[in-house]
C-alpha cells in the first residue's frame, strides 16, 4: 500500500512558534487589561495607568504583527504541501493511466482528485496547527498559573480538557458519520438528477416521466433531511463547546470571588485571571473543529492513496513462461465495484501474425477480453503477457502505437472527413483508404458533424477502419468491425483484413469467415468454452460445431 507523503516543512514549524508566541501575547494583553480596569477602579495615579495603557497598545501591536507572520508562514506552508502532493499524485498517476482513466471517467477523475487534493489544504491548517499552538500555549498558562494561583491552574486545565479534547472527541465520530451520510446521498441524488435530465425524452416516450421525476424528488428530499441532521448536531456541538466554556468561567469566576475572601487572593489580579480565562477559551474554542476537518481530510487521503493504489497492486502479476505474442494464463478479470468476475480461467496463446477470432453470446466477454489485450485494464488474477513481457509492465504509450484498434463504440469529431481520420497523409493515401473501404464519394474537405451524425452508422464504421488502414501498426485488434455493414461491404473488409500478414484479433458473431481464421476462441460467461483451429473444433463436435449444424439447417 503506498502512501502520501505529508511533510512538515520549516514554515509549519515557524507558524507554530510564532503561533503560540502571539496567543501568549493576546493572553498577556488581556490579562494586562484586566489588571488595568481593576487599578483604575482602585483609583491609581493616572501616569500608572498610561504606563499600562502603553504597554497594552504594545501587546496588541506585537500581537497583529505575529498574526502576519503566523498566517504567512502557515499558508505559504500549506501551499507548499500542496504542490509536493501535486507532484506526486501525477507522478504517480502517468504511467497508470489508462487503467485508472478507463475505471473513472476522465473528467470524474480529474474533478475528484482535484477536489480531494484541495480539500487537503485544510491538513496543516485546521487539523495538525490548531492543537498543536492551543495544547502548548494551554501547557504554558497553565505553569504560569500554577505558580501564581495553583487553583485557577487546575480549574483552567481541567476546563481545557473537556472542551478542547474530551467533547470534540466524543462528537467527532458522530459528526464524521453524519457527513458521510450527506456525501453519500448527494452522490445519489446527483447521479439521479442527471439521469433523469439526460433521458428526458426517453422517459416522456415510455411515460416513465413523472414516476422518474418522483424518483429524483425523493432522493432530493432524502438529501435535504440528511443535511438538516448534519446541521442540528453541528448546532448542538456548538452549543455544548460554548456551554462547557461558560460553566468553566463561572467557576473561575467562584473561584476567584472565594480565594479573595479567604484572603489568599489580592482583588487587584482578579479580572486578570478571568481575562487569561474567557480569552484562552475565546481562542480554543474556534480550534476544536479539528475533529470534522481530520476526518474530511482523511476521506480525501484515502481517495487519492486508493487511485494510486490501485494501479501498484495491478502490477505485481506473475512470470511470463511464453514466446508467444500474447500469453494469458490463468487469467481473472474482475470489474470495479461487481462481485463475480467477468472472466475466469482464461488460457490462450496468439503468434504473431495469427489470424483470431473471438466469439460468443452477447455478454460472454468478448469486449472485455480484447480490451484487456489493449491494455484499456489490467488483470486481477493470472497473467496476460505481451511479447514475453507483463502487459501491464509495458510502456502504454509506446504499446499504443504497435496497435490498430477499434472499439464497439468509436468517437468522431466535429470537422472535416480529413480532420477526422486523425493522420498527417497524403490526398492521395487517404482517398486511396476511402476507396478500400468503399468510401469514395466522401469528400475529404466534406463536414463531418458531432460524433458523425451525418453520415449513417456503417459509414461511420468504415470511416474508422478508413483510419486505421492509415497507420502501420502491425496489430489489429477490432470489436465487431463490420456490425452495421451491408453483406458487400463486409466482405470487402475481411477480405482485405484477412490478407494481411499482420496479427488480427477480430471479435465477431459473424460465422461466415471463420474458416478463414487460424485461430478461434470460443467465450461463454466469462470462459473459454473452446479454442482451436476451424479445423480441428469442427472434429471436435462442440459447441462451435453445433451452432454452424443448426445455422445451416436455417438456411
Ligand atoms: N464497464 C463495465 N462495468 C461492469 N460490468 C461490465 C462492464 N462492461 C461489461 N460488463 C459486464 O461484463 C460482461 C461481459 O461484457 P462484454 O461487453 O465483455 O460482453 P460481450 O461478449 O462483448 O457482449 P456483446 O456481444 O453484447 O458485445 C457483461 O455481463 C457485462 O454486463
Ligand atoms: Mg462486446
Amino acid at each position: 500500500m503506498k502512501k502520501l507523503t505529508i511533510k512538515f516543512d520549516k514554515d509549519f514549524y515557524l507558524s507554530i512558534i510564532i503561533g503560540v508566541f502571539g496567543m501568549l501575547t493576546a493572553l498577556g494583553m488581556f490579562a494586562l487589561s484586566g489588571y488595568m480596569i481593576s487599578k483604575s477602579a482602585l483609583g491609581t495615579p493616572l501616569y500608572a495607568l498610561m504606563i499600562l495603557i502603553v504597554t497594552i497598545k504594545l501587546f496588541g501591536f506585537v500581537r497583529a504583527i505575529t498574526r502576519y507572520f503566523e498566517r504567512l508562514y502557515s499558508h505559504r506552508s500549506t501551499f507548499t504541501m500542496l504542490r509536493d502532493i501535486r507532484v506526486e499524485l501525477f507522478n504517480h498517476l502517468i504511467p497508470i493511466v489508462p487503467n485508472v482513466f478507463r475505471r473513472y471517467r476522465s473528467s470524474d477523475l480529474l474533478t475528484q482528485m482535484v477536489n480531494n487534493v484541495e480539500r487537503l489544504q485544510n491538513i496543516l491548517l485546521r487539523v495538525y496547527y490548531p492543537p498543536i499552538v492551543i495544547i502548548l500555549t494551554t501547557f504554558i498558562t497553565i505553569l504560569v498559573m500554577i505558580n501564581f494561583n495553583i487553583y485557577a491552574g487546575i480549574v483552567i486545565g481541567i476546563s481545557m480538557f473537556i472542551s478542547v479534547i474530551l467533547i470534540p472527541y466524543l462528537s467527532s465520530k458522530r459528526a464524521n458519520l453524519l457527513a458521510m451520510q450527506v456525501q453519500q446521498s448527494e452522490e445519489d441524488y446527483v447521479a439521479e438528477y442527471f439521469d433523469f435530465e439526460n433521458g428526458r425524452s426517453e422517459l416522456k416516450r415510455f411515460q416513465q416521466f413523472v414516476n422518474f421525476k418522483e424518483k429524483v424528488f425523493k432522493k432530493q428530499n432524502q438529501y435535504e433531511q440528511k443535511k438538516y441532521k448534519e446541521q442540528k448536531f453541528l448546532s448542538t456541538y456548538d452549543f455544548m463547546l460554548n456551554l462547557s466554556s461558560m460553566v468553566s468561567i463561572w467557576c473561575m469566576t467562584i473561584l476567584c470571588i472565594w480565594q479573595i475572601q479567604d484572603g489568599v487572593l489580592n482583588a487587584v489580579f482578579f479580572a486578570s485571571i478571568l481575562m487569561i480565562t474567557i480569552t484562552l477559551f475565546e481562542q480554543a474554542i474556534p480550534m476544536t473543529n479539528v475533529a470534522f476537518y481530520k476526518a474530511d481530510t482523511e476521506r480525501s487521503l484515502q481517495n487519492i492513496e486508493e487511485v494510486i493504489n490501485q494501479s501498484f497492486d495491478e502490477i505485481n502479476g506473475g512470470s511470463v513462461h511464453s514466446d508467444a505474442l500474447y500469453n494469458a494464463k490463468n487469467l481473472t478479470f474482475k470489474y470495479d465495484f461487481q462481485e463475480r468476475p467477468t472472466l475466469k480461467n482464461i488460457n490462450f496463446e496468439i503468434e504473431k501474425g495469427q489470424h483470431v477470432a473471438i466469439i460468443g453470446p452477447s455478454g460472454s466477454g468478448k469486449t472485455t477480453l480484447l480490451n484487456l489485450l489493449m491494455g484499456l485494464y489490467s488483470v486481477n488474477e493470472g497473467v496476460l503477457s505481451y511479447n514475453k513481457e507483463l502487459l501491464s509492465q509495458i510502456d502504454k504509450e509506446a504499446y499504443v502505437d504497435e496497435i490498430n484498434t477499434m472499439l464497439q463504440h468509436n468517437h468522431y469529431f466535429e470537422g472535416t472527413v480529413r480532420e477526422n481520420l486523425l493522420i498527417e497523409a497524403k490526398d492521395e493515401e487517404m482517398k486511396q483508404v476511402l476507396s478500400t473501404v468503399n468510401l469514395s464519394y466522401l469528400d475529404l474537405d466534406q463536414q463531418l458533424t458531432k460524433n458523425a451524425e451525418n453520415i449513417s452508422g456503417g459509414e461511420r464504421q468504415r470511416l474508422s477502419m478508413a483510419r486505421l488502414l492509415l497507420r502501420s501498426a502491425q496489430i489489429w485488434m477490432l470489436d465487431e468491425p463490420t456490425a452495421s455493414l451491408d453483406e458487400h461491404n463486409e466482405e470487402n473488409i475481411m477480405h482485405h483484413l484477412l490478407n494481411k500478414d499482420d496479427t488480427i484479433i477480430i471479435v465477431t458473431h459473424n460465422l461466415k469467415y471463420l474458416q478463414s481464421f487460424d485461430h478461434i476462441i470460443v467465450m461463454n460467461e466469462g470462459e473459454i468454452l473452446e479454442q482451436g483451429s476451424y479445423a480441428q473444433l469442427m472434429k471436435d463436435k462442440g459447441y462451435l460445431s453445433e451452432v454452424i449444424y443448426y445455422n445451416e439447417q436455417l438456411v
